[in-house]
């Protein structure tokens, strides 16, 4: 077996040829809510690759966690992952083609020990915007790569990321490694699955404009994206990712858990989903975001993640009520977090989300299935309807695309265009049922959610009384399993005062007050001393909620009637948000 460590000699190469190494940007991007996940190495540089100056300079590496949800359907194949390291390395208007693809050729054939034998590239053939990479072709031929393993490739295979999404983009050229033990042809046919794309050097010279145009970009950059798992496992001399360093011990443990084997062909595509995925749930869980299952955006993935994880894992026999996730979560965590020292830090938190989701889901997943088989046993026709569809999602839990998936094993289908719109018009029931006519920018409004919305209140109020008539509320976000409160703040609080706080709004619960809500115009409920965040954003005739003397607010709920329907409340993390900024993360018990 190769010894090299891929992560260590990729990143001293790229610093020895001048790059500074930069750290992973979050696995969810930090100021950009138009994308649900970092997707690549480069997206956290968008605007390094418009011509901001970066601070570390022109010349950056870094090991970037990704993940990808356009690959989901493939997990379970020997080389496709929902979440992935890319090893990337970027010129920001300094080195261009020539030295990409010479340092690129180095390090994969001197310090890799890739024979050249193996290796086959693809450049870009030209279009009606760009001219043909005739450049970069005579670049590897000047390298030793033969003539017939450089194959000109259209915009659909050879420019980045594709010709209809907008930012910066431009030409690539691609690296092949021919990963069988069969005959290498002498030319290169990238149709043929053997040859596996392992490294994308893209030369980043274009943006893409929202009126549709390319214009060169202030700099000719490089962007380049190397995978981690695939080359691993070319290094290691194996033909499937899962029999690499990266998941041998993760593939042993689920082993060693179902008491089956993975040599065994039936359990293959089981123990690969449970390992691609629980290392994406502990990488998604564990960002600092604070991220819960939910049903909507990153928290629908998560949800989708480990409900499809707990459905393999049944499948394989695993008592699903054991810890089996808990000891499967915890090797990713002790395993990565030398490199993501996030997952250290946020380790209960892990633990905890996928804890309570499991129960959560556990409790419905058998009756579920057993609603699903007799559904199957009476159907007419081969088509799931709306209605079950929906009843599967409503009364069980199961994502949609868990009954797709249980669908397409058995050649069914189902109608999810129905399965939208009942969805969307339950949506709306709920909405109007719960909120009236004003949702506040409220994402679900379950009972939970309601109990935490006036939690906030209260929580608001007794920091007020605690740590002074500073403290406002800069935001919030509420799931049905915990409630998040930002406030401003300067310092960190102690734990005498965060003891009083969570004392006072316990004292709140107990004194039973009424929750009521009174319309008035938007001047009166300031003029009363009304608590506001974001004024601007609501209407002239307002919604305040009045919780005795304890708290006047504006929003649009919704709210309990009475505090005593919440519980106990506890708060179970305060940290810094942001500069001057804290953030409490609560629950009722
Ligand atoms: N951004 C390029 C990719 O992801 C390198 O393939």
């Amino acid at each position: 077996m190769n010894k090299i460590d891929l992560k260590d000699t990729y990143l001293k190469f790229f610093e020895s040829k001048g790059h500074k190494i930069i750290p992973s940007a979050p696995i969810i991007p930090e100021n950009d809510p138009t994308c649900l996940f970092n997707t690549a190495g480069m997206q956290p540089l968008v605007p390094y690759l418009k011509g901001e100056p970066h601070p570390e300079g022109k010349r950056l590496a870094d090991v970037q966690k990704c993940f990808r949800t356009n690959d989901l359907d493939s997990i379970g194949d020997t080389t496709h992952h929902t979440f992935f390291e890319m090893l990337g390395n970027w010129s920001l208007g300094d080195y261009f083609k020539k030295e990409s693809i010479s340092w690129s050729f180095e390090l994969l054939t001197k310090h890799l020990n890739i024979p050249i034998e193996r290796l086959a590239v693809s450049v870009f053939k030209g279009n009606n915007i760009v001219p043909a990479d005739n450049e970069s072709a005579k670049i590897w031929e000047e390298l030793g790569i033969k003539k017939e393993r450089i194959a000109f490739l259209d915009d659909e295979h050879n420019w980045w990321p594709n010709m209809e999404l907008t930012g910066p983009c431009g030409p690539d050229t691609e690296i092949f490694y021919w990963r069988s033990n069969e005959e290498i042809p002498e030319k290169f046919d990238p149709n043929d699955e053997n040859w596996v794309e392992i490294w994308n050097n893209v030369f980043m010279q274009y943006n893409h404009g929202e009126d549709g145009n390319f214009t060169s970009l202030k700099n000719k950059n490089v962007d380049t994206g190397l995978g981690v798992e695939r080359v691993t496992a070319i290094l290691e001399g194996v033909t499937d990712n899962y029999k690499s360093s990266v998941w041998k011990d993760v593939i042993q443990k689920i082993e060693e858990i179902s008491n089956l084997s993975y040599d065994d062909e039936k359990n293959k595509k089981s123990m690969r989903i449970i390992a691609d995925h629980i290392r994406a749930i502990v990488m998604i869980a564990g960002d600092d975001s604070g991220i819960k299952p939910s049903n909507t955006d990153q928290g629908y993935i998560l949800r989708r993640l480990i409900r499809r994880t707990i459905r393999y894992a049944k499948k394989l026999n695993i008592d699903i009520n054991s810890n089996w996730e808990q000891e499967l979560s915890s090797l990713i965590i002790n395993k990565y977090s030398k490199y993501y020292n996030e997952l250290e830090r946020n380790k209960n938190d892990i633990l905890e989300t996928l804890k309570n989701e499991k129960l959560k889901f556990n409790r419905t997943l058998e009756h579920g299935l057993k609603e699903f088989e007799k559904v199957v046993k009476n159907l007419t026709g081969n088509t799931i309807n709306k209605d079950v569809a929906f009843r599967l999602y409503d009364t069980f839990g199961f994502p949609i695309e868990l009954t797709q998936e249980l669908a397409t094993e058995l050649n069914l289908k189902v109608d999810t265009e129905g399965f939208k719109e009942k969805f969307a018009e339950h949506q709306e029931k709920s909405r109007q049922g719960s909120t009236g006519k004003f949702k506040g920018g409220l994402a679900s409004t379950g009972e939970m959610e309601t109990k935490y919305h006036t939690a906030t209140h209260l929580l608001n109020a007794a920091l007020k009384q605690v740590l002074g008539s500073h403290v406002h509320q800069k935001g919030s976000n509420i799931t049905a399993e915990r409630m998040r409160f930002d406030f401003s703040h300067p310092t960190k609080m102690t734990d005498e005062e965060k003891q009083k706080a969570e004392e006072l709004v316990n004292k709140y619960i107990n004194d039973a007050i009424p929750v009521e809500k009174m319309e008035m115009k938007k001047e009166e409920a300031l003029k009363l001393g009304a608590e506001a965040m974001f004024i601007e954003k609501y209407g002239d005739i307002v919604s305040v909620y009045k919780i005795g003397d304890v708290s006047l607010e504006l929003c649009g709920g919704p709210h309990v009637k009475n505090t005593k329907e919440l519980g106990h409340f506890k708060i179970k993390k305060e940290e810094a948000s942001s500069s001057g900024v804290r953030r409490i993360k609560a629950v009722l018990e």
